[in-house]
């Protein structure tokens, strides 16, 4: 049952971090927001705008119950708000290695500035609404099995700690 989510706020890492481990532990890598993409054909912005929110979050839970059923050896980067809906967070802790990252708001806001393809981030516009949402989520992504915090570190300290914390879990 060898499966690591990454879990976390946008732009914390989970992708890049996810891709890393991935291939230093041999595992194969899956992103679900590009694994959503894909099968529609379509971006997340342009889903959230034709089918609104409630839907992709119907997709997203789709897509974690199969991956759930029907990979092995996995290192998968969910998106910013897959463990809050649909009871995926503890679909995922049942099934895997669950790994939060932590970023302080203000290096997200930062690290988020030019980014387009966030449909989220036309909503929490402003670095105050911003801060709202990273509060009302923080309590969920606490509750991953381990979480890092990733201010000050590079990627290479990062990936080292998530994987001394997956010889120890599994
Ligand atoms: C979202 C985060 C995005 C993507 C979608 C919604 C969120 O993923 O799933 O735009 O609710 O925080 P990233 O965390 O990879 O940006």
């Amino acid at each position: 049952m060898k499966k690591i989510f990454f879990i976390g706020f946008m732009g914390t890492g989970k992708t890049t971090i996810g891709k890393l481990v991935s291939d230093k532990l041999n595992l194969d890598f899956i992103d679900t927001d590009s694994l959503i993409e894909e099968r529609l054909n379509m971006s997340i912005s342009n889903i959230f705008e034709e089918w609104g929110e409630e839907y992709f979050r119907k997709l997203e839970h789709d897509v974690i119950c199969k991956i759930i059923k029907s990979t092995e050896g996995t290192v998968i980067a969910t998106g910013g708000g897959t463990p809050l809906y649909h009871g995926n967070l503890q679909l995922m802790k049942n099934n895997g290695l669950v790994i939060g990252l932590n970023t302080s708001p203000k290096e997200l806001w930062r690290r988020l500035q030019d980014c387009q393809e966030r449909p989220l981030l036309k909503q929490y516009n402003t670095y105050k609404k911003f801060c709202k949402l990273y509060r009302n989520r923080s309590n969920i992504y606490a509750q991953a099995h381990i979480t890092i915090k990733t201010d000050g570190k590079s990627l290479e300290e990062i990936v080292k700690e998530v994987i001394s914390y997956v010889f120890k879990f599994f």
